[in-house]
């Protein structure tokens, strides 16, 4: 399938998609528009919508139905609306898969880290991948075979270090991502402390044992999955970790991550024995960890050569 046009078309689509959730926060700053309380509950307290997801949703998917009338779509809030599994990408039928707001809690907290994320699908792999963060002016792109950008003209991944760092032999120093996730269910905050306990735990064994030992530098948590691996896929961070995400949080992060040079697999992924490679996991995994790009030694990095 020819992706040089339809790579123009996700890119520019991300950018007015970004302009409207820039305007949309804009007028709440200003006091106008919807208020911090002007969210809808999903299928939980913590899992909430917006007017501004709806909206921008329903731009992309119009956009797309004009363009690309045969392709198949499947949007974060259309599901929601009902379509039972609908987050199952189909294996044939190109696909474009969207999240109109990455980061609503973050967005309805005017907490600066949310982006659209447009992924488009052949074959059942992400082959484009759009994520704007209008606020942080931060435009992640990729098509396959063509790389990975930020704002367009910054190859990713900007920090570059020749050390991929494997979960069981990272190299201290790391920075880990994670998401706490929104499941409250039994034990409400229970859950969420058992999540952040356990990431603790695993960090604390990938930094602190194997490669040249050390601490891990810090963990991160953005409130964002899509944010979480576009960041890998710069460099910023090391590994990220969930558990819990859908189709749309993670399609496009996972073709820029992937066109950076970057892996993405499953929680305590099974090293093949002979070569020692960790296996890629597709759309659908649900529990996904990122490992950054290994990038070229670059002198000009600060972090050149843990
Ligand atoms: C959520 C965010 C959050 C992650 C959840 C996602 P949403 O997406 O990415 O960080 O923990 O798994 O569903 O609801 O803000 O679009």
């Amino acid at each position: 399938m020819e992706l040089d046009g339809i790579y123009a078309f996700a890119v520019q689509l991300g950018k007015d998609a970004g302009k409207l959730l820039i305007d949309a926060a804009q007028s709440r700053f200003n006091g106008n528009g919807e208020s911090t309380q002007s969210f809808a509950e999903k299928d939980s307290a913590v899992d909430i919508v917006t007017k501004t997801d709806e909206d921008v949703e329903a731009f992309i998917k119009t956009s797309i139905a004009q363009k690309y009338p045969d392709h198949v779509f499947i949007g974060e809030e259309t599901y929601s609306k009902g379509s039972s599994r609908a987050y199952l990408i189909p294996p044939t039928a190109p696909t474009w898969c969207v999240d109109p707001l990455d980061g609503t809690v973050n967005y309805t907290h005017l907490f600066p880290m949310f982006c659209v994320s447009i992924a488009f699908i052949v074959g059942g792999r992400p082959a484009i991948g759009v994520i704007y963060a209008p606020f942080l002016r931060q435009l992640f792109t990729s098509c396959r075979g063509r790389g990975a950008w930020l704002n367009e003209t910054q190859r990713l991944p900007l920090v570059r270090n020749p050390v991929p760092p494997m979960p069981a032999n990272a190299p201290g120093g790391c920075v880990f991502s994670c998401e706490w996730g929104k499941d409250r269910r039994d034990v409400p905050d229970g859950n969420l402390a058992r999540k952040v306990d356990s990431f603790l735990n695993m960090a604390a064994e990938v930094g602190g044992r194997g490669g040249k030992g050390g601490m891990v530098h810090g963990v991160r948590s953005l409130g964002s999955a899509t944010m979480d691996l576009a960041y890998t896929a710069m460099g910023a961070f090391d590994i990220w970790w969930e558990g819990g995400c859908w189709e749309w949080d993670v399609a496009a992060g996972i073709a820029i991550l992937q066109e950076a040079g970057g892996l993405i697999t499953t929680a305590n992924p099974p090293r093949d024995p002979l070569t020692g490679d960790i296996p890629e996991v597709g759309l659908g995994s649900r529990l996904y960890l990122a490992i950054r790009p290994a990038g070229a030694s670059d002198t000009e990095s600060g972090r050149e050569g843990q």
